[in-house]
């Protein structure tokens, strides 16, 4: 065997699962959210931009037209309740105009996606 090329595996091997787990949360991201969000600052689509969401108060970005719901919903978004806003919106923001959206049941796909969520904060 080629000592060189197995060397190259073995690094390729170590350094691959971290950029894996990065690779599923942008892929989650994008198949369940990038219809309607970004994750970059001033960037509002159909839904507001995702900048920095874990930690941002619920309807804040002067920029973009929440619902009355979403901007008096009076919550700051954090790990828990994004989780449950992903699997249900109008559990956590009744009246929300998050839609169509379907909500995420596999809760290691909405645990994926708001890691994602926070590492690009
Ligand atoms: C069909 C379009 C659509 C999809 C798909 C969608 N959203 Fe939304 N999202 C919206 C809209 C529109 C709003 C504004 C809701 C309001 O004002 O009531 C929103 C609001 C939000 C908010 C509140 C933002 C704030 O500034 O308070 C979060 C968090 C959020 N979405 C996360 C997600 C995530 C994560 C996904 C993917 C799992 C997703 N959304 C998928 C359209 C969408």
């Amino acid at each position: 065997m080629n000592t060189r090329l197995f060397a190259l595996g073995l690094v390729g091997g170590l350094t691959c699962p971290p950029a894996l787990a990065q690779d599923d949360g942008q892929t989650a991201f994008n198949n369940s959210c990038r219809t309607c969000h970004t994750m970059k600052e001033g960037d509002n689509r159909q839904g507001p931009n995702l900048a920095g969401i874990v930690g941002r108060k619920a309807g804040s970005l002067p920029d973009y037209n929440y619902s009355s719901s979403m901007k008096q919903s009076g919550i700051t978004w954090h790990e828990a309740n994004l989780d449950q806003f992903i699997a249900n919106p109008d559990q956590v923001v009744r009246g929300n105009s998050m839609k169509p959206y379907g909500g995420i049941t596999d809760a290691a796909q909405r645990k994926t996606i708001i890691e994602f969520l926070k590492s690009r904060d």
